[in-house]
């Protein structure tokens, strides 16, 4: 199926950035967010960024504009209805999820495939209640979705071959490398990355060293981009959580015990960047 229009569910820090690069990339694309005010900020959050890009020499004004004339926005999935390719982008939550799954089943175009970004659930169980699961697979976009080459697309049980290729195919129109998973907890990269931001986090809990020496030690001494602190409060602290405890829950075992100190910070409400405050402070500009 030639793939030319886009529904994207969810206009948070993911959903933002994956409407941005299939609009950047000339698709149409239709966000979906449940309130106009969220929509409109999402939208905001877009302009900015490619604001930021066009200063930058990465994107001219003229494309700027033409990616934004493709972007339109919705306030529900039947408003979006006939797309060819829908990317969930909601909450970690599998009850809303599956929701929403079946409301893109009910309005996308027939053989549609509906992918979801989830961090962490499981994809079979976000297809389960589909006439076609077939057509359901992971497209894990990572943070921030513009400036990240990967794609990491998972298989659930029942994800065919051809949505598996088709996926592969956008994901290099994005200017993305995709790479495929299999659908066990975590898939490969948060279950690789977030027991070692879970570790870090137990270094700094048990007075190992302090935040910044940690930071410092992972940026310098391994050549990450950022501490494994600070990607924390970038991710946000709960959506670490949130996949400690599927991994937890999926493997049981001391290696995926949430650190303690995370599920403080979390009950504190200190979720990191997005709600000001984390293991860092992020005072408002
Ligand atoms: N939109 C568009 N462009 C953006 C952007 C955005 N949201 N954020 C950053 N950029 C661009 C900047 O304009 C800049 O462009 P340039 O190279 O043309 O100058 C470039 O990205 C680098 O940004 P900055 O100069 O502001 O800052 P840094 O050089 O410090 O890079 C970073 C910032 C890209 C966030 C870098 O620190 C990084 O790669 N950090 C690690 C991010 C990471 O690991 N992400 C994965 C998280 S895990 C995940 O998402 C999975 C989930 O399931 C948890």
């Amino acid at each position: 199926m030639d793939i030319t229009r886009v529904c994207v569910v969810g206009g948070g820090t993911m959903g933002n950035g994956i409407a941005h690069v299939f609009a950047q990339k000339g698709f149409s694309v239709t966000l979906v967010e449940a309130k106009k005010e969220l929509a409109d900020k999402a939208v905001a959050t877009i302009t900015k960024n490619m604001d930021r890009q066009v200063a930058k020499g990465g994107l001219t004004a003229a494309d700027k504009d033409a990616a934004l004339a493709r972007l339109k926005t919705a306030t529900s999935i039947a408003e979006a209805a006939g797309f060819q390719l829908a990317v969930e982008a909601v909450p970690e939550r599998l009850d809303i999820k599956t929701a929403v799954f079946k409301e893109l089943e009910a309005h996308g175009a027939p053989g549609a495939v509906l992918a979801t970004n989830t961090s962490s659930l499981p994809i079979t169980d976000i297809a389960a209640s589909l006439k076609d699961p077939s057509r359901v697979i992971g497209m894990h976009f990572m943070n921030p979705v513009p400036v990240m080459k990967l794609v990491e697309i998972i298989r659930g049980k029942k994800t065919s071959d051809a949505a598996t290729e088709t996926v592969k195919a956008l994901t290099v129109k994005l200017g993305k490398i995709p790479a495929v998973a299999n659908d066990f907890p975590g898939f490969v990269s948060n279950r690789v990355l977030m027991p070692m931001i879970n570790e870090a986090i137990l270094c700094l809990q048990e007075g190992v060293s302090t935040k910044e020496d940690i930071d410092t030690i992972m940026k310098l001494g391994m050549a990450h981009p950022m501490g494994p602190i600070a990607l924390a409060d970038y991710i946000g602290l709960d959506v670490c959580l949130a996949i400690m405890e599927v991994l937890d829950k999926g493997f049981g075992g001391v290696k995926y015990k949430p650190a303690e100190l995370l599920r403080k910070m979390v009950a504190d409400g200190k979720l990191g960047v997005k709600s000001g405050s984390g293991f860092y402070e992020y005072p408002k500009k």
